[in-house]
């Protein structure tokens, strides 16, 4: 299938996995409902004519409500980034001053159009906030960054997610707790909370306490539900799933990737899907590896 990808980028991105989720895609027609949407790549490839949209991180819901809007354009961003692109090769400390200013200009007045480049202009394509929920990972030391070809690829990002956002769609910048009820039976929520234990921040803390409200209230809804999570890596398991989600069904599938060009850089981690309902025996027994090279 042909995946969709956001015009921002994150660690916890979920490009690889749509076509997983979309396999076991129960045959529900009616809202779908996501309360950790992130770069919102998974809500983006379901296609769904409804949806509730959430996450606590406002920069995301601002960014995607503005091109529901159209207050945010394709031709917006082209014009943005071939402005500060071109300021950014030019800028001393090999275009460090020029990422800098961006990043101050961001955290003291946030906007979409700054958030769009510090996610394409940080390094590795990670998304961090600090304490003040300010803008917390470097410059990906690379001054021709917004080459003509790569603002070419945002701008067709943008296109396409201005598409698939339908006029219908909610975005809110809540708590996940405030949205999950709001599911009702023949809705699918999909969940991909911070994994336990990983890349906390600002708008990522995430305790046993979240993951027991989280188990709470996915076990009391009518909906059916889909949470992402992850089962063992190379190290540890993780204990959450005998704690809470074992209760469910789960199918699993391994996950490489790579920090950095060489071989002995390469992880594994085994990630998860839970849900509420049956999966056909053929999709409970389909567990096939992905290999993922980080950016
Ligand atoms: C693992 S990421 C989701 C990634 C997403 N599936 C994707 O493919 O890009 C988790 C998201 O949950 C958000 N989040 C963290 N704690 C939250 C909470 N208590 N309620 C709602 N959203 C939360 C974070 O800001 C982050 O964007």
């Amino acid at each position: 299938m042909k995946v969709i990808t956001p015009p921002i980028k994150s660690q916890g991105i979920k490009t690889k996995l749509v076509p997983w989720i979309k396999d076991i895609l129960p045959n529900e027609k009616g809202t779908w409902v996501e309360p950790f949407l992130g770069t919102g790549v998974v809500a983006f490839n379901m296609r769904y004519k409804q949806a509730i949209l959430n996450d606590t991180n406002p920069h995301i819901i601002q960014l995607y409500q503005e091109i529901q809007e159209g207050t945010l354009t394709s031709q917006m961003v082209k014009i943005y980034l071939e402005k500060e692109g071109n300021k950014l090769r030019n800028a001393g400390n090999e275009g460090y001053d020029h990422f800098r200013f961006i990043r101050d200009r961001f955290n003291d007045n946030p906007n979409s159009l700054d958030f769009i480049f510090l996610s394409r202009a940080g390094f590795n394509g990670m998304m961090r906030f600090n304490k003040k929920g300010h803008w917390n990972i470097p410059f990906c030391k690379k001054p021709e960054r917004f080459a003509q070809a790569y603002i070419t690829k945002i701008v067709n990002q943008v296109i396409n997610v201005s598409y698939v956002i339908k006029p219908e769609w909610k975005f809110y910048n809540k708590q996940f707790s405030d949205i999950i009820p709001l599911a009702k039976k023949g809705d699918v929520i999909y969940c991909d909370p911070p994994y336990y234990g990983r890349h906390v921040d600002y708008y990522n803390g995430w305790t046993e306490d979240d993951e027991e409200l989280l188990f709470n209230q996915l076990r009391d809804t009518d909906a059916k539900f889909i949470l992402s999570t992850w089962h063992h890596n190379d190290y540890r398991k993780n204990e959450m799933i005998n704690k809470f989600w074992s209760k469910f069904n789960i199918i699993t599938k391994d996950h490489f990737y790579h920090s950095g060009g060489k071989i002995e850089n390469r992880r594994s981690i085994v990630e998860a899907v839970v849900c509420n309902f049956d999966l056909g025996e053929e999709i409970a027994e389909h567990n096939h590896g992905i290999d993922e090279k980080s950016k």
